[in-house]
């Protein structure tokens, strides 16, 4: 079976950076650096984008292109059986992070229409808990379905599954063709009004004022870390399933940087138009900026409609853009979540794409009814929680040493990059990858460990959020530890015929 390819160089770029570009860029970015040191936080940020985040993002290029498989196959094709669980792990993390990513998206799409005649009214937090998600009392328990969100949610994974279907170049490189642009568009126009609000310098101070000491604190760099793969969809499988659709002559370094790039780009524009707004809205209330920024959620579902009510005109059509953005820079995002199980489906059963996508994207929309009951935002929390930092983190730290020191394959992974390459990899590539990031990875992790197993969370019971022991161990180790646990179940079959032999160029 002849494999799908992207139909240029800039629909590849379009759609890598489509994946990239996403949640996390446009209310996680702001919000992480703020809290790590402001200004002083593009230090760590930086060293992690270019000792990590770059060079994870080549290998990854690099192993799709020269393997040509989804995430499993290229790693069974580098190192057999012994390699290619941890394709599984990576491919099931994400379709654990797809699974609650749709219900975002599906609550940005709703604020859009809200956003109209800004329908949360003017107590925007009682909106958003009470009267949107009719979030329950007690974690864990799931309610009934919430319809308003139920319905959207549809529609994200019938557009999603619906670009899948279409194909690689027809579907998710036509799709991002439109959505990218138009993104960066209204991104613009939203940018461009937030720092000619009255009060904008104030939140950009905030937001860039460098406090030195933050960057002596390690938990500072894992934040900056944990960003970063989070923001350039790295260790998510995704960048080794895009790349295996390129052609045979591909730049992959200059690939590379041009998505890294893109990517910190428009994190900063979304930094700079976010912080703009939180100055306005701290002047115009009078408080301290430190007092209106606050994280993920809250952030973009009871912040920004505040700020939005605010707004000196066009408030109706500010909002609708903001959340539109959102809800198009998370489509791109999903779409390559997504791709990653539908590839490796059917390569592994020898299935139609079309098959693998009814199967693996339908079984993903079936569960994520879970996040649009009354409890979902608990199930989200706690997943999204164990997912990132023992799905995400503890499968880059796994791939760098797995590539580098157990299956020896960097150099030659760099002399693959370098035939076909504008810019050269050198010696701080390796380095990078199978030096400084397992150290500071490895840190990373030991840390989280200690903290989870001693439980000094500061709160409660010593668990996440003050969560009881059962709602944490179902809902978000058993979560985390299964997506390891399936990811060797599922290495253990056999590949399909087709997929199984394959000549390794040297
Ligand atoms: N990279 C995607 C994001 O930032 C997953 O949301």
């Amino acid at each position: 079976m002849e494999r799908s390819q992207w139909g240029t160089r800039a629909g590849f770029i379009m759609a890598a950076v489509g994946s990239a570009i996403g949640l996390g860029n446009i209310w996680r970015f702001p919000y992480v650096a703020y809290e790590n040191g402001g200004g002083a936080f593009f230090i760590p940020y930086l060293f992690a984008l270019l000792t990590a985040g770059i060079p994870i993002l080549i290998l990854e290029f690099t192993i799709g292109h020269k393997y040509r498989g989804s995430a499993p196959l290229s790693f069974f094709r580098m190192g057999g059986k012994k390699a290619e669980w941890l394709g599984w792990w990576a491919v099931l993390v994400s379709f654990v992070i797809s699974v609650y990513y749709a219900v975002i998206i599906a609550w940005a799409m709703r604020y859009t229409i809200f956003a109209f005649n800004q329908a949360w009214g003017e107590d925007t937090q009682a909106f958003l808990f009470g009267d949107f998600l009719q979030l329950g009392d007690v974690p864990g328990q799931t309610g009934d379905i919430v319809w308003g969100i139920f319905i959207p949610l549809v529609l994200v994974w019938a557009i999603t599954l619906g670009i899948l279907l279409a194909g690689v170049k027809k579907g998710i490189e036509a799709a991002n063709r439109i959505f990218i642009p138009t993104l960066i568009v209204i991104f613009i126009i939203i940018v461009i009004r937030a720092v000619t609000l009255d009060g904008a310098m104030t939140g950009l101070n905030a937001f860039f004022e460098p406090n030195f000491d933050a960057i002596m604190d390690p938990s500072v760099w894992v934040a900056a870390y944990g960003h970063i793969f989070f923001s350039l969809s790295v260790a998510f499988a995704i960048m080794i399933t895009y790349s295996s659709y390129l052609p045979k002559k591909s730049d992959i370094t200059n690939n590379a940087f041009i998505t890294g790039l893109a990517n910190s780009s428009f994190e900063l524009l979304a930094g700079i138009g976010v912080f703009a707004v939180l100055g306005f809205m701290a002047v115009q209330s009078d408080v301290p900026v430190s007092e209106v920024a606050t994280a993920g959620v809250g952030l973009a579902f009871v912040v920004f409609p505040q700020i939005i009510n605010e707004f000196p005109g066009f408030n109706g059509l500010f909002g609708v853009l903001f959340f539109l953005s959102l809800t198009l820079a998370g489509l791109t995002s999903l779409m390559s979540i997504t791709e990653t199980y539908v590839a490796a489906i059917a390569e592994k059963f020898g299935t139609s794409r079309r098959k693998a996508v009814a199967f693996g994207g339908g079984f993903a929309a079936l569960l994520s009814i879970l996040f649009a009951t009354q409890g979902g935002l608990y199930f989200l929390d706690l997943a999204d929680y164990y997912i990132n930092q023992f799905g995400v983190a503890a499968v880059g730290l796994v791939e760098v040493i797995m590539v580098v020191w157990i299956l020896r394959k960097a150099d030659n992974l760099k002399d693959h990059a370098n035939a076909i390459s504008d810019i050269p990899l050198a010696g701080w590539w390796k380095f990078s990858l199978g030096v400084i990031t397992p150290i500071v990875l490895g840190y990373m992790m030991f840390g989280l460990l200690r903290l989870n197993i001693l439980k000094e969370f500061d709160n409660d019971t010593g668990n996440y959020e003050g969560y009881s022991d059962m709602f944490t161990l179902f809902g978000g180790v058993s979560v985390a530890a299964g997506a390891l646990i399936l990811g060797i179940l599922f290495s253990l079959g056999k590949w399909h015929k087709s997929h199984a032999e394959f000549e390794e160029e040297k």
